[in-house]
């Protein structure tokens, strides 16, 4: 076991984010990989997975059990969710759980994850008030009794069902990290992303300009800055009307 740290989350340098999951593997490519596997190796943002099958209790050896009033499947228990929670507790020094660590757990029936909730998590996390701790959960579920005293918050990341967390809590950190500072090529990129003015982003190009007949936009090959720009506000409004009405609508709310 490594040695606790003794700082408390104001003093803490980087952010950090806790894993606990029957498949840290899964994990491997996706925080050695791109943009996201650079914020981990220079350090911009820690993670760690611990594997729950090393908190099994040892008189049952396992982390599921079949669900009590029957039903199919396995559900994951409560206690060795809560000792490898408590290994968190301890490996991170956190001296107040329940103010230092925001605990997300994903399942179909949390709130759908969207850039708001990215944004609300970006303000608790990278701007320093909590560090992360998402469970992954396989087979059923796990114990409600977990999620009731330990769980802030369940996201779910579309209406279907995952066989696992594992991808969702990688769509959720993806997303989460991409506002680090040291992710972003430019200091705009975030702000053009889609979803952050209510639309989602126009159409890009990039060579050879003939492709199968087909020419870049003038537009965008006129050098003039002031047309490029009107030319792509309007596309993405004309792309939200299209793709997202849903989007479109309230946008359109927003600007009568
Ligand atoms: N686990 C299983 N299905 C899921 C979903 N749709 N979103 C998040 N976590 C899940």
């Amino acid at each position: 076991m490594q040695e606790s740290s003794d700082q408390s989350i104001d003093q803490r340098k980087t952010p950090k984010i806790w894993v606990l999951t029957l498949f840290p593997n899964h994990f491997k490519e996706f925080i050695s990989t791109g943009v996201i596997g650079r914020l981990f190796s220079d350090k911009s943002v820690e993670i760690e997975c611990l594997y729950l099958g090393d908190f099994s209790p040892k008189s049952f050896k396992g982390v599921d059990g079949t669900p009590y009033g029957g039903g199919p499947g396995m559900v994951m228990r409560a206690d060795v969710l809560k000792a490898c929670l408590d290994e968190v507790i301890n490996l991170g020094g956190y001296k107040n759980p329940k103010e230092d660590l925001e605990v997300i757990y994903t399942a179909p029936r949390g709130k759908v994850f969207n850039n708001n909730d990215a944004h609300e998590l970006k303000e608790k996390f990278i701007e320093r008030e909590r560090d992360l701790v998402f469970i992954c959960g396989r087979y059923e579920g796990i114990d409600e009794r977990f999620i009731e005293s330990y769980v802030d918050q369940i996201y779910s990341i579309g209406d279907f069902v995952l066989s696992g967390g594992e991808l969702a809590v990688q769509c959720i950190i993806d997303s989460l990290c991409r506002f680090l500072p040291s992710a972003l090529g430019n200091d705009q990129s975030a702000a053009q992303d889609s979803f952050e003015d209510g639309l989602i982003e126009g159409p890009i190009y990039t060579k050879p300009r003939d492709f199968e007949g087909k020419e870049v936009p003038k537009e965008l090959l006129s050098g003039n800055h002031k047309l490029i720009k009107s030319y792509n506000e309007a596309k993405k409004v004309e792309y939200t009307k299209k793709y997202r009405p849903d989007l479109y609508n309230e946008y359109r709310k927003t600007k009568s």
